[in-house]
């Protein structure tokens, strides 16, 4: 009788913690301003809990996020949480792939020295481009080909032929990043929340708010690797942020006294790269139409316009790009 008693009660137990674990996780996030130092700079940035990069939502699939902001902050904002969500399998159920050893997000960001409020007020006041950045950065840090960046540097220590999943995210304004590791093939597991079918590549191609799962494995003679991010851009007239922000993959097993080997990455203007990659992405699912819509109601055109002109200068005649007036 006692001990059925403590089964049922811990049957109980078990139901309310996987309840609990399974149906939501909270979350309670004070928005406030944070003094930081990059590029040899001291300014304040509005921050999440005092971090930059800011903080990671993570649960299961199926679960309901609920995320209480407290806004400490000088300005009226609304917040867009961008690939910043780990989504874990449903418990009982695993991932279409090798189970990784480890998972380390890489945050793509970027820092500008002056106060950004200063760069969109002057955005919005000429209706030109904003101005560009001055620094890309991995996991908040720009990484030592910038100016005094030297120890501003992102350093994974990894061990030996193990499983790395990297949870990418392009957090920039505006670019599309190429991003890779020396040395290292990156298996695409996972874009914006959605398997796909592993794509092996030695660089990826990611948009600006887009999230991209890689897999790394440490399969190379131990040593220092850079990983990098640089932008993709074809237009010249519209000012883009050239520079390069680096990381460091460091085997634990040695080597660490070696200068970093440097990937490649394409170069600014290389379409073909940045397609090739796009195009090779598919879905899991690619090639089955299951729970594809096939009935079309509506056609949606859109189209967007952007101005390389400051609206202060005379426009004498502006084409939308399907050649109306
Ligand atoms: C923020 O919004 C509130 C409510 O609309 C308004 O009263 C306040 O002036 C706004 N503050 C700023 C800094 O814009
Ligand atoms: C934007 O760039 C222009 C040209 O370099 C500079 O004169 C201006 O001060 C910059 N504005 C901000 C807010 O950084
Ligand atoms: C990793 O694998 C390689 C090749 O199989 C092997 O030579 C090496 O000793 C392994 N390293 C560790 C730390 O297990
Ligand atoms: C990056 O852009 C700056 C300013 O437009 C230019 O002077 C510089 O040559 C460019 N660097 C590279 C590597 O393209
Ligand atoms: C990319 O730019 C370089 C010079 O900066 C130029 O020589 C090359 O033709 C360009 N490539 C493409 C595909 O536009």
């Amino acid at each position: 009788m006692w001990s059925k008693k403590w089964i049922s009660a811990l049957q109980i137990l078990f139901v309310l913690v996987f309840f609990h674990c399974q149906a939501s996780a909270h979350y309670h996030w004070v928005v406030k301003e944070a003094t930081y130092t990059r590029l040899c700079s001291t300014k304040k940035i509005l921050t999440v809990d005092g971090k930059f990069p800011g903080p990671i939502l993570r649960a299961y699939k199926g679960d309901t996020i609920y995320v209480n902001v407290h806004n400490g902050g000088r300005y009226n904002i609304t917040i867009h949480v961008h690939g910043a969500i780990f989504v874990y399998p449903k418990s009982g159920t695993s991932y279409p792939f090798p189970k990784p050893h480890h998972e380390v997000p890489i945050i793509l960001a970027e820092w500008w020295k002056k106060d950004v409020m200063e760069v969109l007020e002057e955005f919005v006041r000429t209706g030109g481009a904003p101005n560009v950045s001055d620094a890309y950065t991995i996991n908040g840090q720009p990484g030592d080909l910038y100016p005094c960046s030297k120890s501003e540097t992102f350093k994974l220590s990894v061990s030996q032929n193990k499983t790395y999943l990297l949870r990418i995210v392009n957090a920039v304004m505006n670019e599309i990043l190429f991003f890779a590791v020396a040395n290292h093939k990156l298996t695409v597991v996972a874009t914006d929340a959605s398997y796909t079918k592993p794509i092996e590549t030695d660089y990826i191609t990611i948009s600006p708010g887009q999230s991209m799962d890689a897999l790394l494995v440490t399969n190379q003679q131990p040593g220092r690797y850079y990983m990098a991010a640089r932008a993709y851009s074809t237009n010249a007239q519209i000012g883009f942020d050239n520079t390069t922000t680096t990381a460091i993959v460091e085997y634990n097993t040695g080597g660490t006294t070696s200068s970093p080997l440097f990937p490649y990455l394409p170069s600014y203007n290389d379409t073909n790269a940045a397609f090739n990659f796009f195009g090779s992405l598919k879905s899991l699912a690619f090639g089955s139409t299951e729970g594809v819509p096939k009935k079309i109601t509506t056609r949606i055109v859109s189209t967007q316009f952007q101005s390389t002109h400051s609206l202060a200068q005379k426009i004498k005649h502006v084409k939308d790009p399907m050649g109306h007036d």
